[in-house]
């Protein structure tokens, strides 16, 4: 036995008060955003998020995210031009896409193509601001081609490539379809993109901020929240909501299936929110765009669905929608495959994981938390011939 173990040695019960799923835990100070939920608002470095959303494109939303402060048309224009210059990706990447298992999750796609990426990227280990920022940029302009080239590669069909005339909402409509849509519906996907772009120390944003706080770099720590945004409990709830409502398939049906799940204590996907108790703040302006879209491709079906099973849910559990609950709809109705739902949600928070992340790395202490320990108590190691 190791000579330092006390044999006789019985640890007092640990008396700490955890908090499971960090409820309430404040861990550290951030300037990017704030989720106020006692008055149901939500601020990008103290702008509105509705207010951008009504007023800006998803490029200013980004260079916000970046920088904190809104672009100047200069400033914009030089953001937009280096964005675009950078929207193409290399034979190597493309190949790696197109030798991915056809039935892979686009999510691990996307988080495979990212990691290599960062592997391309010879500044790897330099994790100045200047560099950050830039390797930042490249992440915003490649993601939507690296996931249009899967959507592409999984159908069988050709790589477009990227349109630098365009904006990051045409571009991307471009890449997978070959067309750009109508104005109203660029409008709700660009809307989806701001308010999908960030949202304080959520489950992805903190696991990039881990991974950023033990010195590795930003194309590592964005692959570590692409992970954590896969699962369904976070980012990939909007690809459930319309397995949800496909499987409702009549909107008449809905009030009834939602009084069936909910006394059967099923968990419906689109609803509730660790912080926001009386409705989330983005939704409001993603369900006026997804039912303006909805008049214009004149598919009324989805967000009939969506009144009457938010009507139920909210009479009988006072539990909301949140932004996963009218995206999964609009993004349906735009005619982007299921499974590209949250890997869109990617194109839209890489900007506020790069934030937080170079919000990280300059003012850093490696995030360590404790844990109670509640396994069995010391005991002696027996050799292997006596047990
Ligand atoms: N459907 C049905 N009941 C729900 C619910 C939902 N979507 N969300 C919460 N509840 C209920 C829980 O069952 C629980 O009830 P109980 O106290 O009777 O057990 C209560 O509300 C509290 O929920 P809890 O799971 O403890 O909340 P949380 O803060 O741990 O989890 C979420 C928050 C978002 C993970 C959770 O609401 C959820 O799983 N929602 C569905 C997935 C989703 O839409 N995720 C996207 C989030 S942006």
């Amino acid at each position: 036995m190791a000579e330092y173990i006390n044999p006789d040695y019985v640890p007092e019960p640990e008396k700490v008060n955890t908090k499971k799923g960090l409820e309430g835990a404040v861990i550290d100070t951030s300037s990017v955003s704030k989720v106020n939920a006692d008055t149901n608002t939500l601020m990008y470095r103290g702008y509105p998020v509705q207010d951008l959303a009504e007023l800006c494109r998803f490029e200013e939303v980004a260079y916000l995210m970046y920088t904190g402060e809104l672009p100047n048309k200069g400033q914009l224009a030089d953001f937009e031009k280096k964005e675009r210059g950078y929207r193409d990706i290399t034979k190597a990447n493309l190949d790696v896409i197109r030798l991915l298992p056809k039935k892979c999750h686009p999510m691990d796609s996307i988080r495979t193509a990212t990691s290599f990426l960062g592997a391309e990227d010879e500044r790897i280990w330099d994790n100045s601001p200047a560099t950050d920022l830039d390797k930042a940029i490249r992440m915003l302009a490649k993601i939507p081609t690296m996931i249009a080239a899967d959507y592409r590669f999984k159908k069988g069909l050709d790589f477009i490539p990227p349109n630098k005339e365009l904006s990051i909402a045409e571009n991307f409509f471009h890449m997978c379809f070959g067309k750009v849509p109508q104005k109203e519906v660029v409008k709700a996907f660009d809307v989806s993109l701001i308010l999908y772009a960030e949202h304080s120390f959520n489950a992805s944003t903190f696991t990039s901020r881990v991974v950023a706080s033990t010195g590795s770099d930003i194309y590592s720590a964005t692959v570590a929240g692409i992970g954590a945004l896969k699962g369904p409990l976070h980012g990939g709830a909007n690809e459930q909501v319309m397995h949800m409502m496909i499987e409702i398939a009549d909107p008449k049906k809905a009030e009834q299936w939602m009084i069936d799940a909910l006394a059967k204590k099923r968990k419906v996907m689109g609803f509730g929110h660790r912080v926001y108790k009386s409705g989330d703040s983005r939704v409001p302006t993603m369900k006026k765009y997804a039912m303006s879209m909805a008049k214009v491709v004149n598919e009324p079906k989805w967000m009939q669905m969506y009144e009457s099973l938010e009507k139920v849910m909210v009479e009988k559990k006072k539990i909301y929608p949140n932004l996963d609950f009218p995206a999964g709809p609009a993004y349906y109705m735009m005619g982007f495959e299921i499974d590209f739902f949250t890997p869109i949600f990617v194109m839209a928070r890489t900007t506020g994981w790069s934030a937080h992340i170079m919000e990280q790395a300059a003012n850093n202490r490696i995030i360590r938390p404790l844990s109670e320990y509640i396994g069995a108590p010391q005991r002696k190691v027996q050799p292997l011939s006596e047990r």
